[in-house]
C-alpha cells in the first residue's frame, strides 16, 4: 500500500511530468495505485497524491453508483481533457488529500478525455455524471490544482489553515 499525502503538502502544488515509457514497473506502480485507491476508500488517485510527480490516474466510479458492482477500473497514462460539454452541473466534491471535507463544485458535465491505456495504446473516452467529474477532478491534480481552488478564497483558506493546523499538532505530538 502507498502512503496518500495530504494538504498542506507542498508537493500537492507540483505540476507532475509526463510518462515516457509504458513498462512492467508503470504498470506494477498503477496496480498499486488502485489497491490504495480502493482501501482509502476512494473513486480516484492522482500519483501526485503519493508523492509521485508522473502523469498517471486510476478511478472507479462503479462502486459508487452501485454497491455490488463489479469493478471497472481505469488506468489513465498522460491524459488530456480535449473538449468539454456547454452544459455544467453542481457536484459534491471530495478528495484522499483533504480527508473528510466535502464542498460542492461547478464542472462541465461531460468531457472527452485523450489518454494511454497500461498497454501504451492511445484511447480516448467521453464520460458524462460521476465518471466525468472524477476524471476531471484526477486531471487537476496532474497541474498542481485542487478542488478547494473552486471555492471562494474565504472558505478554501479556511480549509487550509485547518489542515495546516492539524499537521502541527501531529508533528508536535511525535516529536
Ligand atoms: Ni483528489
Amino acid at each position: 500500500m502507498l502512503d496518500i499525502i495530504t494538504l498542506p503538502d507542498r508537493k500537492l502544488r507540483v505540476a507532475s511530468e509526463p510518462v515516457e515509457r509504458v513498462d512492467d514497473e508503470v504498470r506494477r506502480f498503477l496496480d498499486n495505485m488502485l489497491e490504495t485507491m480502493y482501501d482509502a476508500p476512494g473513486i480516484g488517485l492522482a500519483a501526485i497524491q503519493v508523492g509521485v510527480e508522473r502523469r498517471m490516474v486510476v478511478c472507479d466510479v462503479a462502486k459508487r453508483e452501485d454497491e455490488d458492482a463489479e469493478p471497472e477500473p481505469l488506468f489513465l497514462i498522460n491524459p488530456e481533457v480535449l473538449s468539454v460539454s456547454d452544459d455544467r452541473v453542481v457536484r459534491e466534491e471530495g478528495c484522499l488529500s483533504i480527508p473528510e471535507y466535502f464542498a460542492d463544485v461547478e464542472r462541465p458535465d461531460g468531457v472527452r478525455v485523450g489518454y494511454l491505456d497500461r498497454d501504451g495504446n492511445q484511447q480516448e473516452i467521453e464520460a458524462t455524471g460521476v465518471l466525468a467529474t472524477c476524471l476531471q477532478h484526477e486531471i487537476d491534480h496532474l497541474n498542481g490544482k485542487l478542488f478547494i481552488d473552486y471555492l471562494s478564497k474565504l472558505r478554501r483558506d479556511m480549509v487550509i489553515r485547518k489542515f495546516t493546523k492539524q499537521a502541527r499538532q501531529a508533528t508536535s505530538a511525535t516529536a
